[in-house]
């Protein structure tokens, strides 16, 4: 089984391998989602990570459908702050074609993910935003409180207002949230904690040293350990010399060590942060068997100096 993360003064207990929702109904169907979503559950993975932003608002909803039966055995972190992108009905028609002509042509991937991207609303920080939000959530989720509730992508820039910290204190009293956090780069978190007047209890950041390193005293989740690969590479796409000098160690090479790559990645992340949980997203059957396996069996030596050649190389010092 996956290793739990005991959170005790939060009263959560977590499953060290988390799952991210931000594909759902955009780049994954509901069907495939839910299929994800079962598998993974099945093996142990029982923290879910969404936004009101993820698959063009409709995420919440998909995830709220999964748990519905398992409400008392799952964890939920939910998110407001950003607006989800809208689509007119004919687009909406469209979601499905565009699945299947990403799939079909790959190269189209990044084009799709770059324009949904730039759909999205940032900003939405104030008060009257963040209650609108909170509700819709609980409604689209189906549920009466969302474990963790984070203020997501938030910067100093946003000038988050002190009266935010209080709309947390009253819903944790109301039974709605049980507690809260902000899910930004690791940069950010001072400058937001001091604007919020409070140490966030979670913060949730892209995996990366200075998220290791921050002298936080919260509880952390960190996310997107395998998509740290892409930023290893050089613009040719090869990866580092003190990685390939690791992986010559191991007696890993060419293909083997690309296929190992994504695993090592999870790893490390378990491996550096003992304490955190680690979220990643795994649609694909065989990437949620080879994620859940290996949590389930893990040589710490072996993940903690693939880390390290990553830190030689400056990529997980590297700001997100
Ligand atoms: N501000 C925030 O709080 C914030 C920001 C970004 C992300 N997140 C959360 O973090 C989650 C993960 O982020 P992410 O998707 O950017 O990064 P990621 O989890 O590092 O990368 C996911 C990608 O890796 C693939 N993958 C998973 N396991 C694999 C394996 N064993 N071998 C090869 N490929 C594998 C997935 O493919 P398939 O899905 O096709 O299987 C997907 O394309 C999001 O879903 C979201 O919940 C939060």
């Amino acid at each position: 089984m996956i290793p739990r993360i005991e959170w005790p003064e939060l009263e959560l207990s977590l499953s060290k391998l988390a799952f991210g929702c931000a594909p759902v109904m955009g780049r994954i169907g509901k069907r495939q989602a839910l299929d994800a979503m079962a598998m993974a559950f099945e093996r142990g993975v029982t923290h879910f990570d969404v936004a009101r932003a993820y698959g063009f608002g409709e995420a919440e909803r998909v995830l709220g459908r999964f748990v519905a039966d398992k409400r008392s055995q799952v964890t939920i972190a939910t998110k407001f702050g950003i607006q989800p992108a809208q689509l007119g009905q004919a687009a909406r028609l469209l979601k499905p074609a565009v699945r299947v002509a990403r799939q079909l042509v790959p190269a189209l991937a990044g084009a799709v993910k770059k324009t949904s991207g730039a759909m999205l609303t940032k900003g939405y920080y104030s008060l009257a935003d963040a209650q609108r939000s909170v509700e819709t959530s609980l409604r689209e989720l189906g549920v009466d409180v969302i474990d963790i509730l984070f203020v997501h992508e938030c910067a100093a820039a946003d000038e988050l207002s002190p009266e935010l910290l209080d709309f947390f204190c009253r819903l944790k009293q109301q039974g709605k949230i049980k507690t809260w956090g902000v899910a930004t780069a690791a940069r950010e978190v001072g400058p937001v904690s001091r604007q919020l007047g409070a140490v966030p209890p979670v913060m949730q950041c892209p995996f990366e040293s200075r998220a290791l390193a921050a002298g936080f005293a919260g509880r952390r989740i960190l996310h997107s350990p395998i998509s740290m690969i892409g930023r290893l590479r050089d613009p040719s796409g090869h990866l580092p010399a003190s990685v390939i000098a690791w992986a010559d160690g191991e007696g890993l090479r060419g293909t083997a060590l690309e296929q190992r790559l994504p695993i090592l990645a999870l790893q490390a992340a378990a491996a550096a942060a003992p304490d955190a949980v680690i979220l990643c997203s795994m649609f694909q059957s065989k990437n949620v068997m080879n994620n859940t396996a290996a949590f389930q069996d893990m040589d710490v030596s072996r993940a903690l100096g693939f880390g390290r050649a990553c830190e030689i190389a400056g990529i997980t010092a590297q700001g997100v």
